[in-house]
């Protein structure tokens, strides 16, 4: 397993490979690895002929109030995970080897980067596409893996790759819950125990909407549900709840046959989110 910080480095390490008629997989990441990461390395490698795994926190998808000093960094049992999941290149640059001081160049999709996450934290998406643009500039991917846990940001950067023709396959791989059903996150460390008991409602709910779709519950009273669910748990603050067209995230007819549920959390100062895609019988 290779690791290297300079993007030129890895840039010729791929070309290399490519050369010798390698499938390029990217899984990019912000450290702090868990097995959410660890499968889509995994999925990545029963795919590709090189898996790059990027491990960067990277700052201007944080907001001034956020956690991006205390987003939490391992690198060293990173590289052990990446080395044992079959990582072939780990990317892993400092803030100075992505952004010069002068970087003056934002990526941005419009539409929907402004509902939901972009409504709550609306610096993060263009955070997130710039440094995805940059990301796939310097690995020249032909597929790139990111998890449905964040179901908005994977939207996000098919829109992107789409709409600036880019010559990827974006793959999205499913939610890894622990035991209990909290889907995993790096955020989910900061979390004290009775904290991490009362996050479970956030699960708990999403599969209550699942049920209630296959039911033929209305979306909009999976929503009410939902909603009202949240907001009546112990020790937990929602931000956002909502039933919504998984392909637009705009609001869905009564009718519909898919749906996505999306909800956001405040549980004490940690902000989680996950989401359940539906299905509706045929009426
Ligand atoms: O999902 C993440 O960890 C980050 O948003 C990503 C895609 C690595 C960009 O920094």
């Amino acid at each position: 397993m290779d690791v290297l910080s300079s993007p030129n480095d890895v840039r010729c390490l791929v070309r290399r490979r490519r050369a010798s008629g390698h499938l390029i997989g990217v899984v990019p990441t912000m450290g702090a690895l868990h097995e959410g990461h660890l499968s889509l390395i995994r999925a990545a490698r029963a795919e590709c002929d090189t898996v790059v795994t990027t491990i960067f926190v990277n700052p201007t998808q944080f907001g001034p109030d956020e956690d991006f000093e205390r987003y939490p960094r391992t690198p060293e049992a990173d590289l052990e995970l990446c080395r044992e999941a079959g990582t072939s290149i780990v990317f892993i640059p400092n803030v100075d080897d992505m952004y010069t001081p002068d970087a003056a160049t934002t990526v941005t999709v419009s539409g929907i980067t402004r509902v939901f996450e972009g409504a709550s934290r609306p610096t993060h998406f263009d955070g997130v596409t710039t440094v995805v643009a940059k990301l796939f500039h310097i690995t020249e991917p032909d597929r790139a893996y990111f998890g449905q846990k964040d179901y908005q940001q994977q939207l996000v950067i098919r829109k992107m790759a789409s709409d600036l023709n880019w010559p990827v396959t974006i793959v999205t791989c499913p939610v890894v819950r622990d035991a209990d059903g909290l889907a995993l996150s790096s955020r989910n460390r900061y979390l004290t125990d009775s904290q991490r008991r009362q996050a479970l409602v956030l699960n708990q709910a999403l599969t209550t909407a699942a049920e209630q779709a296959l039911a033929g519950h209305r979306p909009w009273q999976i929503e009410n549900t939902l909603t009202e669910t949240l907001k009546h748990a112990d020790g937990i603050r929602p931000d956002y709840a909502a039933v919504v067209d998984p392909d637009t995230l705009q609001s869905v007819p009564d009718d519909c046959r898919r749906a996505v549920a999306l909800a956001a959390v405040w549980v004490g100062s940690t902000r989680l989110i996950d989401n359940r895609l539906l299905t509706f019988p045929e009426t």
